[in-house]
């Protein structure tokens, strides 16, 4: 199953227009070095099952560790413009971290990812029950989702890059979802700075499912303070408001004339603190785009340039949606790689995705999967720079 919507030709040529500081091409390749794909032991869980920690490194230097708990992205090592390499993402040292509470740092998010209202939906006729971990309402897959389950993995050197591969089972009625379902990710980083991730699913029973990545970044480098500099534009010329518990209202309100507008690129504190009732009710950006585009495939979502270091990441995905959050509950209470406490707005996601509560929202693009369908999606983060200010 490919679930993907159409961008406007106008939309696209305004996206090109908001990337025209063009970024280069990847840095600091040493033609010959090869890329590389280790493991080290990351630990064990409360229940004693060892976990691991996959290094992804390409010919230039790029460096992602992944581990098979959560499938989360632990560090994920990029030059600036000048080719110093720092981490970009938040996270902590160590497994103990990830074992305890933490906002889904670096995590696949699912089977469903972002809110379904009342923790209810209906398929088929029937109604099913989830947990509630969210106020009144289910969020990112209920109380033991995706990101804290151990996946099976393997890793491998491949021609298209370096490649981990990801699998998990999640039985019939885990977390009140219907059907055995089988999901596999592999992350590939490539040797142009890209850093893949590519989702598959199968079920027996029809269901919903709705996965993405819940990557924090910093492009400064994780911990060096607070992301509001940072310049963002997004293909999205709409954004679809919530209520006060963060459920879409349902309507898809055009982004012009209102702090939603990045279609132009925009520092993303420049309108954060706008007396505006969608970012009170968020905190700040904490909102799903519905994405421009044309056709089905990969698509440019998002860019987002840092003027102190040069780094600019790119993203693209077949989803319909990203949801842009700001780190809005970040409060300091977590102290993070190096005992840094993680302050608000100290990194922004770019959770690619369907639009949250769509089981509950018949108009949204669905997220139904029926049994024996195949779902597939795909997102890139490419790692670029620009001229530092
Ligand atoms: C998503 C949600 C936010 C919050 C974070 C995790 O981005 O939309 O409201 O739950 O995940 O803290």
């Amino acid at each position: 199953m490919h679930r993907t919507l159409s961008i406007t030709c106008l939309a696209a040529v305004i996206f090109c227009a908001a990337c025209a500081k063009r970024p280069s091409e990847p840095q600091g390749a040493s033609q010959g070095e090869k890329g590389s794909v280790t493991k080290q032991e990351f630990g064990k869980t409360a229940q004693g099952q060892p976990v691991d920690l996959y290094i992804l490194k390409n010919r230039n230097g790029v460096e992602a560790a992944i581990t098979n708990y959560g499938g989360i992205v632990v560090s994920l090592r990029t030059p600036d413009a000048k080719g110093q390499f720092a981490d970009v993402v938040l996270g902590f040292d160590n497994l103990q971290g990830y074992l305890g509470e933490h906002p889904y740092f670096g995590a696949i998010v699912g089977r469903y990812g972002n809110r379904i209202a009342k923790g209810k939906f209906s398929l088929n006729g029937k109604t099913y029950t989830l947990a509630k971990n969210n106020g009144e309402n289910s969020l990112h897959g209920g109380l033991k989702g995706f990101d804290k389950q151990v996946w099976s993995a393997t890793a491998e050197s491949k021609p298209e890059g370096q490649v981990l591969t990801l699998k998990y089972r999640s039985a019939d009625g885990e977390e009140g979802y219907p059907g055995n379902l089988d999901v596999t990710v592999v992350y590939t980083l490539t040797d142009d700075n890209d850093l893949k991730i590519d989702y598959a699913a199968t079920t027996d029973q029809d269901t919903v499912l709705n996965i993405t990545n819940h990557t924090y970044f910093n492009l400064t480098g994780q911990g060096k303070g607070d992301v509001l500099g940072q310049q963002i534009a997004i293909n999205s010329s709409r954004f679809t408001p919530v209520d006060a518990g963060l459920i879409p209202t349902g309507e898809l309100k055009p982004v012009a004339g209102t702090p939603f507008d990045f279609r132009n690129p925009k520092a993303i504190g420049k309108d954060i603190a706008a007396d505006d009732l969608q970012l009170k009710l968020g905190k700040g950006y904490d909102h799903n785009f519905v994405l421009d585009r044309k056709d089905e495939g990969l698509a440019p979502a998002a860019e987002v340039t840092d003027p102190v270091s040069g780094r600019v990441l790119q993203v693209w995905t077949t989803e319909p949606a990203t949801q842009f959050y700001t780190g809005n509950f970040l409060d300091g209470t977590i102290k993070g790689k190096g005992g840094v406490a993680y302050q608000q707005r100290f990194g922004f996601c770019l959770e690619t995705q369907h639009y949250p509560d769509s089981p509950n929202h018949p108009a949204f693009p669905t997220t139904t999967l029926k049994a024996g369908q195949q779902y597939k999606s795909t997102t890139v983060w490419k790692f670029r720079t620009a001229a530092a200010q």
